[in-house]
Formats: structure tokens, sequence, C-alpha cells
């Protein structure tokens, strides 16, 4: 049985239809369920559900073979796995984003950065030589620069309508192509590989 640890959320549907396309039996997956350990009915396959940040350590740990993660979390997270495909699908950007008014506001001296992202905001404003304090939040990261408790946020835009909808505009991108990635366990890989290599094959298949 491959297993898999699949993002819930915004990238649950393309990445059931994604595998579905590929000769996957992904119809446990339509059902309206509370389970988060679900199986094919041909047993060929086991789904974990898990939250999209959560991917890479059930991948890497070997609990699932094969994950589906934003290239977003996968930064962020940094854990030790094969990216084995560029899925194409939750294209965004990683970006820094504030009010249009303040873009003078990465000058600051002290920037205070609302992120989910803590480990990628480290690095990004490291290379940069500027010291920052990060708050880190789970969600709803616009609020933030919105109530004052942040000056800039470092979060993904996709349509950029939650930008929009508060009064935020995009001061930098800093990583333009963010894309969702298929990713494998090192040793799942190598051992499971009469029956992970061909569904991989079938996967470049699809999103060519
Ligand atoms: C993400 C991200 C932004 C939003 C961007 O949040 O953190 O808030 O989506 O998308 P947009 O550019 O299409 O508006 P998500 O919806 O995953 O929820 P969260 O606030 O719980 O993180």
């Amino acid at each position: 049985m491959i297993r898999f640890a699949l993002p819930k959320g915004r990238l649950a549907e393309l990445s059931a239809d994604l595998l579905k396309q590929c000769g996957v039996d992904t119809s446990v997956l339509e059902r309206d369920t509370r389970r988060l350990v679900l199986e094919s009915a041909d047993k060929k396959y086991g789904f974990f559900l898990v939250k999209p940040a959560d991917v890479p350590v059930y991948v890497e740990s070997g609990v699932a073979d094969l994950g589906i993660a934003g290239k977003d979390t996968l930064i962020e997270e940094g854990r030790d796995l094969y990216e084995m495909l560029d899925l194409g699908i939750g294209k965004c950007r990683l970006c820094i984003a504030g009010y249009p008014s303040r873009s003078d506001v990465l000058t600051n001296a002290h920037l205070r950065v609302a992120t989910k992202y803590v480990n990628t905001a480290r690095r990004v404003f490291a290379d940069r030589g500027e010291e920052i304090e990060i708050i880190p939040l789970h969600g709803s990261i616009e609020l933030a620069p919105v109530t004052g408790l942040a000056d800039v946020i470092l979060d993904v835009v996709q349509t950029g309508s939650t930008l929009k909808a508060n009064g935020l505009v995009v001061l930098e991108e800093v990583f333009p192509a963010i894309t969702a990635r298929l990713v494998a366990n090192k040793v799942s890989l190598k051992t499971g590989a009469d029956e992970i290599l061909p569904l991989i094959g079938r996967l470049r298949e699809a999103i060519l």
C-alpha cells in the first residue's frame, strides 16, 4: 500500500483530482467524513488527511510514503525528504505586504513582521542584514497590520483578494513561484520503488 499525506484545505480537492487522473481510486476522499485515515476500496492506497504545514513531518518520518505540500511549507519546514515533482497546482507568491502609504516601512530599524512562516522570515530578513521582531500567528495574518500588532506580514498571496479587502498591498515578492510539490520519503522511495515510481511517472504525464 502507498500511504499519502494529503493536505486539508484549499489544496485538498486539487490534489485528489490529480491523483484520480493517475488512476488512484480517490472516491473515499469525496465522502464527507471527519475520519483522518482513509483507504481506497482496492486497498492499494492509504490517505492521511493533515494540516498542510504538517505534510512534511509525516513524509520525513516515513509514516507516509508520499505527500503533497506547498513549496512555501517545504521552505519553512526544511525537512529531509525528496521533492519529486512540481505539480503546478496551488500557485501563489510568498510576499511581504503592508500598507501602501507606508512603503518605506521596510527600512524601519525595528520592523515587526507577522507570519506563520517564522523560519522563512528569520532567514529572509537575516540575509538582508535586518533585525526584525517576528510575531508568530496561525492564520488571518492580514489582521496584524490592520490592528497595529505588526508593521508588515510575510504571507502567501494567491488572488490578492484578502490583501485588497484589508487595504494592504504587496511591498515585495520574496518567492514568486510557489506551487504544490509531490514529496517522497527517502526510504520508501527505495523499498517501495516498484509501486511508487510508476505512480510518479503517471503523475508526471498528467501534469504535462
Ligand atoms: C491564506 C493566506 C492569506 C490568503 C491569501 O490564508 O494566509 O490570508 O490565503 O489568499 P488570497 O490572495 O487568494 O486572498 P488561508 O485562506 O489559508 O487561511 P488562514 O488565514 O487561516 O491562514
